[in-house]
């Protein structure tokens, strides 16, 4: 099996949209193996975005992903990181597809609802960042 690594952002933990975001991943045959609710350190952001430290969005990105919970997860399947980009739809919920999360959350391009790993070998690395192997549970 296939792991990627998710985050549900600020955006949607603030509108109590967590169940409807984990019942569209679970919908399409992603199990989440792994879940926790969490509050970023500023710290933990940066260090999570550093890809992202010299763009004009980087700061506005930590204040918005340090603003309040996220839930971070583990999703296992079948090609799982592409199945989860398609899912998730474009990172701008304007040019995201109908039936993406991101065209029915999302609130604008930084604000967009969930993150999903783009490739596998970054899954692993995100996955390691947050999760120790004992906390991830494949029945
Ligand atoms: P994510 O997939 O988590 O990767 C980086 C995040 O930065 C992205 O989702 C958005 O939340 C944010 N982001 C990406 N591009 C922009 C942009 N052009 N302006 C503002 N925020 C952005």
């Amino acid at each position: 099996m296939d792991r990627t690594f998710s985050i549900i952002k600020p955006d949607a933990t603030k509108r109590n949209i967590t169940g409807a975001i984990n019942n569209i991943i679970e919908k399409n045959n992603l199990s989440i193996v792994a879940q926790k609710r969490i509050k970023l350190s500023k710290y933990k952001a940066e260090g999570f975005y550093s890809a992202h430290k010299e763009k004009p969005f980087f700061n506005d990105l930590i204040e918005y992903m340090t603003s309040g919970a996220v839930i971070v997860q583990v999703l296992e399947g079948m090609n799982a990181v592409k199945k989860y980009r398609e899912i998730m739809g474009a990172t701008n919920p304007e040019n995201a597809d109908d039936g993406t999360i991101r065209k029915k959350y999302a609130l604008n391009i930084q604000e967009n609802s969930v993150h999903g790993s783009d490739s596998d070998e970054n899954a692993k690395i995100e996955i390691d960042f947050f999760f120790d192997e004992s906390e991830i549970i494949n029945n």
